[in-house]
């Protein structure tokens, strides 16, 4: 099993970013090991020598999906949405108020509960904006989670984490034992399935970037690269929102902390950047 894991965790690196630790092998091995079975192999290790032996894209896109790790919930941290409501979407109504449209792209948005916390805050804007186009698109490399995401169903314990109770009546309705997203927010996200590792060319220009939660499981080298990229995809005054365990401190890809305001990072060579200047003297 150890040259096998060798050799899955090379390709899953390879093929996601995702470093797979060492020390977590025999997680691994029973994450993956229903899938295994599911798929009539003997073992995990078998299963791995067939995929490094062959072209089995339907198969890898399963590891992958067993691999990721999917743990989110509605208005996770909660700062970043109070920051997108307070102060984010506040500016971008007067920053493109000539252009009446603005882009929002999650980039690892799981099972859809972060950019449905995002369409639920905007939703709160609604009298503001007849007549704009608000863009929200929501993508992860989990094929699996980007299903459940489009479905918008969830169960009792995941719509009471983190959840406002009026926001559950209000955005939900009951289906059985579940709760489903209601149709006009679940119809503003477009989702798509999309690897972090390819070209953002298509993707932006973008006024806001959700990044969160999901550097963590790739190397530095591979973060400053996606940083470097997020960068040219973000408008000069627009920003970006990490996890809150993934701090930029040197500066990363040309972006700056926003002062006061843990996760939210703005271009260094942007206007936002003067403020930030100006707000650190004061301090
Ligand atoms: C822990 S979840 C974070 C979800 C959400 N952003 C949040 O903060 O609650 C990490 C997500 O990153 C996705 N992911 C991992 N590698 C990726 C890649 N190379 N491209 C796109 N998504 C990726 C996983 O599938 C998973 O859904």
């Amino acid at each position: 099993m150890i040259a096998a894991f060798g050799k899955l965790s090379g390709l899953i690196k390879e093929l996601t970013g995702i470093v797979i630790d060492p020390e977590k092998k025999f997680i691994i091995e029973s994450r993956l090991m229903p899938l295994a079975r599911a798929n009539g192999f003997d073992s995990v290790a078998t299963m791995i020598h067939m995929l490094m032996s062959e072209s089995q894209p339907a198969l890898l896109a399963e590891v992958i999906d067993a691999l990721a790790t999917n743990e989110t919930f509605f208005f996770r941290d909660r700062a970043p949405f109070d920051l997108f409501g307070a102060h984010i979407l506040p500016y971008l109504l007067q920053a493109r108020a000539e252009q009446r449209a603005v882009r929002i792209w999650c980039t690892a948005c799981s099972t859809g509960q972060e950019p449905y916390s995002l369409a639920m805050t905007i939703d709160q804007f609604a009298p503001r904006l007849t007549g704009w186009r608000m863009m929200l698109q929501a993508s992860d490399i989990s094929r699996k989670a980007i299903e459940a995401a489009r479905n918008g169903l969830y169960n009792q314990f995941e719509v009471q984490r983190g959840m406002p109770a009026n926001f559950l009546l209000r955005y939900f309705s009951r289906e059985g034992e579940n709760w489903r997203i209601a149709e006009h927010l679940r119809s503003k996200v477009a989702f798509s399935n999309f690897n972090l590792l390819n070209s953002f060319e298509d993707r932006g220009p973008c006024d806001v970037v959700f990044c969160r939660n999901v550097l963590i499981y790739f190397d530095q080298q591979t973060r400053n690269d996606i940083l470097a990229r997020l960068s040219r995809v973000v408008r000069k005054d627009g920003f970006l929102i990490l996890g809150s365990t993934e701090a930029l401190l040197g500066g990363e890809g040309g972006w700056i902390p926003a002062p006061a305001a843990p996760m939210l990072y703005v271009h260094r060579d942007g206007p936002h950047a003067m403020a930030a200047a100006e707000f650190a003297e004061r301090a």
